[in-house]
């Protein structure tokens, strides 16, 4: 199984290979996506959003990114990893943005690192690149500016606003950007940037011209009905389905029919005997697999490295 590189992506977009991205923050859904066949794992700073449960991705930390991206990298074998630079980790200073960018790299295993913003990072991002680091930048909707964007609006729309972001785009590409996230603009313009770029465009509310499309892992699959914007297609109801689970769950908890034999474990007969008073009516069997004699309930010895 071949690890998915940035040339990787290029070579996708020179065939006219859609490029499948999406978040991830943690290893179990890591290993999902990536088993699943998901070419690009991003650790978003969206997780301020669906993790952290703020109401923007502003209060994120350089800490919290490494940390996520850590447990990403090390759960994930074949996607492309990218970090997410969270707000402020950049802005401030070119060597700040460098240490910071290193940071996810050398700590967090990401392969590459993201940003937000255009033309004016230019000389950001090539000293990152230059620092061996592959960049992803992020133009249109760019949720770390927020207030300056007057609200999570559709940027672009005006032909002076899209002219403004096709000139971003190539600024980027020259800076030395390996690819672009196009979020939050109008499909004809997203179009016209993904033809005149040679670096492959990912589209998030960008319509359907893209090198490759991506979602946050969470409203892909439903998780939160109270969210539902135009540009997210929901491919499950996982709300519903974690909401049945509980709630059968908690029937089976109040109603004493959880655990029942099968999910419990017995003693020895001899010592189990010599425990239970006959007044307690329960039966006494002794455990019949082997690893449960060992007291190995998690189907290994702790300690080589299995899973649960
Ligand atoms: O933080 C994030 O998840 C993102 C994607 C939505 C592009 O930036």
């Amino acid at each position: 199984m071949a690890k998915v590189t940035i040339h990787t992506l290029r070579k996708m977009k020179a065939a006219g290979e859609r490029i499948g991205m999406l978040t991830a923050y943690d290893a179990t859904f890591a290993r999902l996506l990536d088993g699943a066949g998901v070419d690009v794992i991003l650790v978003g700073d969206s997780l301020g959003n669906v993790i952290q449960g703020e109401k923007s991705t502003l209060p994120v930390t350089m800490d919290q990114m490494v940390y996520h991206t850590r447990i990403v990298s090390r759960a994930t074998q074949r996607a492309h990893v990218v970090g997410d630079m969270p707000f402020m980790s950049y802005q401030a200073s070119v060597d700040e943005a460098v240490k910071n960018a290193g940071r996810l790299v050398a700590e967090g295993g990401a392969e590459a690192v993201k940003l937000e913003g255009g033309a004016e990072f230019a000389e950001v991002i090539r000293k990152i690149v230059r620092a061996g680091i592959p960049v992803m930048g992020h133009i249109g909707l760019t949720p770390q500016t927020v207030h300056k964007m007057g609200g999570y609006v559709v940027q672009g729309r005006d032909e002076e606003k899209a002219r403004k972001l096709l000139e971003d785009a190539q600024a980027l590409e020259d800076a030395g950007c390996s690819s672009l996230v196009l979020e939050g603009i109008p499909q004809e313009l997203a179009a016209q940037i993904t033809a005149q770029l040679s670096i492959p465009t990912i589209g998030i509310g960008a319509g359907p011209h893209c090198d490759g499309q991506v979602l946050v892992i969470y409203d892909l699959l439903g998780m939160d009905p109270s969210f539902s914007p135009k540009f997210v297609k929901r491919y499950a109801n996982l709300h519903e389905v974690i909401g049945s689970a509980v709630r059968d769950y908690l029937g089976e908890v109040k109603g004493g029919l959880f655990p029942d034999e099968a999910h419990s474990f017995r003693m020895a007969r001899a010592a189990a005997t010599a425990q239970v008073p006959a007044s307690a009516n329960i039966r006494v069997v002794e455990g019949e697999k082997s690893e449960e004699k060992l007291g190995a309930i998690y189907g290994g010895v702790a300690g080589e490295g299995q899973k649960r």
